[in-house]
């Protein structure tokens, strides 16, 4: 099990741009008779509009839905956009923020990702941020560098309250969506730099407690190395988390461990 004693495993399904609200439903009928009486926390990040049917077919189950963005204001002439109040109604309990398509190909800066993240905790919607090095930054030796900027850019001014009720994804770009994901030894490398860092910001205590998952083409097959790294608690799965027996199947892979 990862750095947080006594706390369960978490791991979080990202959907993406997948499934339809129909599509959801029945999904989640069938991940919740897979994963009944698993010791792992699962959630699972769905498209705005899967999140309502999605919720709804969760409700007897111990599965929590999410979103995957939203808007930093509360409400306002913004065409098109979404916040954190309608995706609570909606029956979102949290959202991802900072993920790298949404960096890199929305152009999301870290000062917005820093107001989308005061917003979701003003609006009580747990934030997971997520923060990585693309390979280019890896290549030039400036991963750490890379990390603590989105770290402190993101977390800057969040209250110690606050900082209980968010979950930090460390995903390294160039492992997204590749089929291979980064090693258990750079793994383990750059939650420990992440958790250090958070200690000397906010305290041992938040760096304790504070949820720190990874991501990058986690699968079956190899998430047992990742979730056994001394400073993992949880894993963020993309592509495996698109059919209910795959992604039961990273559940059940870290059971017990
Ligand atoms: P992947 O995606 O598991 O398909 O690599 C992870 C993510 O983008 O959160």
């Amino acid at each position: 099990m990862g750095g947080i004693m006594n706390r369960d495993f978490i791991v979080i399904g990202n959907w993406k741009m997948h499934k339809t609200a129909r599509e959801a439903a029945d999904y989640v009928e069938r991940l919740s008779p897979l994963v009944q009486g698993t010791r792992s926390r699962v959630f699972l990040s769905v498209p705005y509009t899967s999140i309502a049917e999605a919720a709804s077919a969760a409700k007897s189950s111990a599965i929590v839905v999410g979103a995957q963005n939203m808007n930093e204001a509360r409400e306002g002439a913004f065409t098109g956009e979404v916040s954190a109040i309608m995706l609570k109604e909606a029956g979102a309990r949290f959202v991802l923020l900072g993920h790298s398509e949404r960096r890199y190909l929305f152009d999301e800066s870290d000062e917005v990702i820093h107001r989308k993240m005061i917003r979701a905790l003003q609006d009580d919607l747990l934030p997971v941020l997520c923060i990585g090095e693309t390979a280019e930054q890896r290549a030039k030796g400036k991963t750490e560098e890379v990390l603590q900027d989105q770290l402190m850019k993101a977390l800057e001014g969040v209250s110690d309250r606050d900082l209980g009720r968010l979950m930090i994804a460390y995903e390294p770009v160039w492992a997204i969506g590749s089929g291979n994901a980064s090693t258990p030894q750079l793994t383990q490398e750059s939650h420990s730099f992440c958790r250090k860092w958070i200690e000397k910001f906010f305290g041992k205590q938040v760096s304790q407690t504070i949820p720190l998952l990874y991501g990058g083409s986690v699968k079956a097959l190899n998430v047992k190395e990742i979730a056994t790294q001394k400073d993992v608690d949880g894993v963020l799965v993309g592509e495996a988390s698109l059919d209910p027996e795959a992604f039961s199947a990273i559940i059940q892979n870290c059971e017990g461990i």
